[in-house]
Formats: C-alpha cells, structure tokens, sequence
C-alpha cells in the first residue's frame, strides 16, 4: 500500500468531518435544497463505503444491514435521511474506531490476495478518495445553499459587474483523428475503454465564458428571448422561475453579487460564469451564435492545448452521458451503469472545490439538465469558419 496515498485519504476524512463539525448541531441534519443530503449522511456515506469495499469484500467482515439502509444511496430516500442519522459525536466514534482498524485491514488482505483486482495498483485507495472528494464538492454545495438562505440581500460589491459581449476566442482543430478516454487503472469505469475517433474539425474557445459575458446576455434580455430556448428549456425556465445564475443575488441599488460556501463576494467580470443548468448555457450559446461542445471536443481540445482555464467551473457538454464502446462496470455497476440512462448530460472539467484527484482530461462528470447548483459553467464551440 501507497504510503502517500493513504495519506490522501486520511486528509479528506478529516476534511468531511472538519465540514461537519463547522456547522451547528441542528443544521447538520438539515436540507438546504431538495438534491442535497444532509450532512451528516454525507460523514455517514463515506464511513459506509470504506466498511462495505475495504471491511466486507477484501476482509471479509460481517455485513451490516442496519447501516447499510441507512447509508447507502438506495436505503433511505433524501427526506427521511436527516430524522435518523445519529449524531456526530456517535459518528465520530465509529469513525475513530474503524481508521484504528483500516491499515491493519488492508494489510491483512494485500498478503491474502496479492492479486486481488481491487487491490492492483492501489486501486481501492484511489477510488475512495475521489469518491470522499465528490462528496466534499456536494458537502460544499449544501454549505452553498445554506449561505443563499441565510443572505440578507444587501451585500455592496467594491466594483459593480459591467456587461461585455460574447467573445471570440476561439482556437480551430482542423479535423482527423484523437484519442479519447484513458485506461489508467486509477480512472474510473466510465473513462475506459480508450479509443480512437475521427473528429470533424471545430472551433472552440480558449477561455470559458465569464460572468461579464453571461451578464450581457441578462441584459439584452437572454431569458426572456424565446429564439435562445429549447421548448424543455422553456419550461425549465418558466418552472425554475430563472433571471440569473443559481447564487447571483441583487442589493437594492441593482447590483449583482455572488453568494458561496464562504457567503457573499464580489463577482469578477473575467471569472467563469457558474451556477448555470444546461438549459441556460445552451441559450447562452445559441445567442453567442455557438453550441456547447461535444464532450470529444472538449476532451480532444484539453488533449491539443487547446483550451485554458479548465477546473474553475464544471463545463456542460452537449451531449448525454453514455458508454464507450466495450465499457465493463468496475468496481460496481452502480457508479456509472444506472446513469447511462439517456437522461444525463455530461459535464467536463471539473470546479474550483473539486478534488485535484479528479481534475484530468478523461473525468466525466453527469446530471440532469435542470441541476444550477453545481457550479457548471459554459464553453462555447463552434464551425471553424466564422459566418461573418
Ligand atoms: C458523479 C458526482 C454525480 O455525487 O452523485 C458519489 C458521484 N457516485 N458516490 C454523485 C458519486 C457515488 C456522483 N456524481
Ligand atoms: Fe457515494
């Protein structure tokens, strides 16, 4: 076992549970927004996963039925969850517990089975990590929320946010072959196998569109223009009751300014727009006389240099989520399987809370159309030729 590695775990361990912890008790089995478990479930979830892959399927320690419906995607539905967590002190005493045994667990069973498949090239080590660091990303997203409810509306910005126009920075592939998807044991099921795609050529921007951009398009009307929707998009947007990203709020005198985690700041106009659910994206793009790209695109473009500034903003994509050719689940069928169901779209990149575990040019990231709270953003691709 990776030394350095373990370490890594260890650190986003003690992150969940600092996270936790820096909330007060009765917000901690709180939802702040319908998609968001509560915390606690999150400490709870992670705890879960490292029993269920290291304890039960390399030890062989007992199942555990109990908290396995509790913890478990499956178990209980969002609502319920909050009413029966137990408390961070029971938590934290299961987890004290278990990181007392884990090591010497892990030991166990690389001299058992050196040749396990979940063991080769650490493998359980990585996936756990990246695992844990999705998990702080959506435990920052409820931190997020809570911030947006408890926002009092009258934050001043030093510098208000001026609207520019959509820009034009785009960097040409000529057309012809790439590679796309890795087979680092590493990466996760949905990143394999790699394979080789003839890609027509396109034009895609070396920065991702900015909140000074995106304000432009609220100010010459974007949302209420119809030329820009989808008829889904419109009735997402009339639904969602949309006029700005998902943490934009506006003080009494007109100005915009962003809320997060951390609570309200200054929006900078160079800064990737985020906030955004693919249907406002796709209306941004269509009014920038552009499209979101593929996500072959986008990959082939990280791949050739091609674009900046990736990792601040998760970047929708312009197609669903699917498998590649000769994809095999692993470790289980349920991280990537369930998902292949025609009603996600993928996303690129990754944000500025991602974990750096993540941040690679074959992660695929997926959602509904509908979610804003992810911190996704917009990148614009194009013909190569402009049409003006
Ligand atoms: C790929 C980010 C949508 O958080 O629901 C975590 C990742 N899968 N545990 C999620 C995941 C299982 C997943 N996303
Ligand atoms: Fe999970």
């Amino acid at each position: 076992m990776d030394r350095s590695l373990y370490a890594n775990l260890k650190e986003t361990r003690a992150s969940a549970q600092a996270l936790v912890r820096s909330v007060p008790p009765s917000e901690r089995r709180c939802m702040h927004h319908k998609d968001l478990s509560p915390l606690l479930w999150h400490l709870g979830h992670l705890l879960y996963m490292e029993q269920q892959w290291i304890g039960e399927r390399l030890a062989g320690l007992e199942h555990d039925a109990t908290r396995a419906r509790l913890f478990r995607p499956d178990g209980l539905r969002k609502r319920e969850r909050g009413a029966r967590m137990p408390d961070l002190d029971e938590l934290t005493r299961d987890w004290t517990d278990w990181e007392g045994r884990c090591v010497e667990l892990l030991g166990m069973a690389e001299s058992a089975h050196p040749d396990h498949p979940l063991l080769a090239d650490d493998f359980l080590l990585h996936f756990l990590i990246q695992h844990h660091g999705q998990h702080l990303e959506t435990m920052h997203q409820m931190l997020a929320a809570r911030a947006l409810a408890l926002d009092a509306g009258d934050f001043v910005p030093p510098r208000a946010l001026t609207p520019i126009a959509p820009p034009l920075d785009y960097q040409t592939w000529p057309g012809g072959s790439c590679e796309i998807g890795d087979d680092s044991r590493h990466h996760y099921d949905n990143e394999r196998p790699r394979h080789i795609l003839s890609v027509p050529a396109f034009a895609i921007a070396q920065y991702p569109v900015s909140n000074a951009a995106y304000l432009g398009f609220m100010e010459a009307g974007g949302y209420h223009d119809d030329r820009y929707w989808t008829c889904e998009g419109r009735r997402w947007r009339e639904s969602a009751g949309a006029e700005a990203p998902w943490h934009w709020r506006r003080n009494r005198h007109g100005s915009w300014y962003g809320v997060d985690h951390l609570g309200a700041f200054e929006l900078s106009p160079t800064a990737p727009v985020a906030g955004l659910s693919a249907y406002e994206a796709r209306a941004f793009a269509r009014y920038a006389h552009a499209r979101l790209p593929h996500e072959v695109e986008w990959e082939l473009g990280v791949r050739m240099g091609l674009l900046r500034d990736t990792g601040q903003v998760w970047e929708w994509c312009d197609n669903r989520f699917y498998a590649y050719p000769g994809f095999r689940a692993f470790p289980y069928r349920g991280y990537s399987m369930p998902w292949f169901d025609g009603a996600h779209t993928t996303l690129r990149g990754a944000s500025s809370i991602s974990d750096a575990s993540i941040k690679r040019p074959s992660f695929r990231n997926f959602y509904t159309a509908d979610k804003r709270h992810i911190s996704a953003g917009i990148r614009l691709c194009r013909q190569p030729y402009p049409l003006h």
